[in-house]
């Protein structure tokens, strides 16, 4: 089935945030555009939640232009969570109604596409708001710790750790029985002890504090916010082990590896399996930062790009 409008009350046009190109937040605009059509293996979803997420803004201003270009006029977002509306052809493992949550194709909209065997039902008891957001970090905190294979009783560094992505990487790390030593501010200091992590303060002296931390020494970093590969590479004496998800030049140059999303290292079944295995246990600790309407996506960029903070933000449809 691939008529959108055959199924129920689907709209043939619905609100999108479009940018025609590069440039500040004000690029963002709310528009009305048709509302895309499920190809094979595809879904149509009623966006509820869309997840913000640093790189939203990064392609919005042009900076990854050179190596991520989107064509444009473009309609951002990466994921979110919905409910499906319409089934492309060969989908028999989704059905209208199906709550879901996961990676979604310009999920800034009242209706967005998405691939039918990448996403994973939503628990009941998980709110919009949480299953929106946690798939980008989640799977990227699942390819890291893969990549840097973090063992039980092993102790893993994390540069960003009060981040979304390092709020995950925490989790899956401790829950895999790792100790994990995470740099933040001090005021996310409380935070990253609830998540079973040590906090160390970043900047100057950095090192020194986490061998402090960590008199055992340190077995693994990951990198989520660069400035601290080579930092990293001396600590543990040598780049095996070092994995940057920010900063590929300073990570090559170090001899480190940088994963980045897209290079055929995609951990989406695992993410998803992790995730939902923490929710059933009642411990998955998902912060809301700040929600907005999707009228207002440009404040939500502005928040994203500070760099600074705890908790995901949240567009709501
Ligand atoms: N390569 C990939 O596949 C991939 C995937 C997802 C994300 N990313 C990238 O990874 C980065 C983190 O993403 P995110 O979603 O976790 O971002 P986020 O939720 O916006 O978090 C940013 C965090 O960085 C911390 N921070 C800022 N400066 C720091 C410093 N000098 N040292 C230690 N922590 C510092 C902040 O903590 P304080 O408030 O305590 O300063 C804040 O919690 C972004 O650059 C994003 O684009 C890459």
């Amino acid at each position: 089935m691939s008529d959108p409008t055959a199924h129920t009350d689907v709209p043939a046009d619905a609100r999108s945030i479009v940018f025609s190109s590069y440039g500040e937040p004000e690029e963002l605009r709310l528009t009305e555009t048709p509302v895309p059509q499920p190809g094979p293996g595809q879904v149509l979803l009623r966006v509820r939640a869309a997840g913000v997420n640093p790189v939203d803004w990064k392609i919005r201003a042009g900076l990854l232009k050179d190596f991520f270009s989107v064509p444009l006029p473009h309609v951002p977002g990466l994921e979110g969570a919905g409910v499906v509306v319409a089934l492309g052809e060969g989908v028999t493992a989704r059905s209208v109604g199906d709550e879901v949550f996961g990676p979604i194709t310009g999920a800034y909209a009242e209706y967005a596409l998405a691939d039918a065997d990448r996403l994973a039902a939503k628990p009941a008891d998980l709110t919009w708001e949480a299953a929106a957001g946690v798939y980008t970090s989640a799977e990227t905190a699942a390819r890291a710790l893969d990549l840097l294979k973090v063992g039980a009783g092993e102790t893993l560094l994390v540069h960003g750790a009060a981040g979304s992505v390092g709020g995950l990487v925490i989790q899956f790390a401790v829950a895999a029985g790792a100790r994990v030593v995470g740099t933040a501010s001090e005021a996310n200091h409380d935070y990253l002890r609830e998540l079973g992590a040590i906090p160390v303060v970043y900047g100057d002296g950095v090192f020194d504090r986490v061998r402090e931390a960590a008199p055992e020494g340190v077995n693994a970093v990951l990198d989520a916010v660069g400035g601290a590969v080579a930092g990293s590479v001396e600590l543990l004496g040598g780049p095996e082990r070092v994995v940057s998800i920010v900063a590929p030049a300073e990570a090559e140059s170090a001899g480190a590896r940088f994963t980045g999303a897209g290079d055929g290292e995609d951990r989406t079944e695992q993410a998803h399996a992790q995730t939902l295995a923490l929710h059933a246990a009642g411990t998955l600790n998902l912060p809301i930062r700040a929600t907005f309407p999707l009228a207002e996506a440009a404040e939500a960029h502005r928040l994203s790009a500070q760099g600074h903070g705890r908790g995901k933000i949240v567009l709501l449809p």
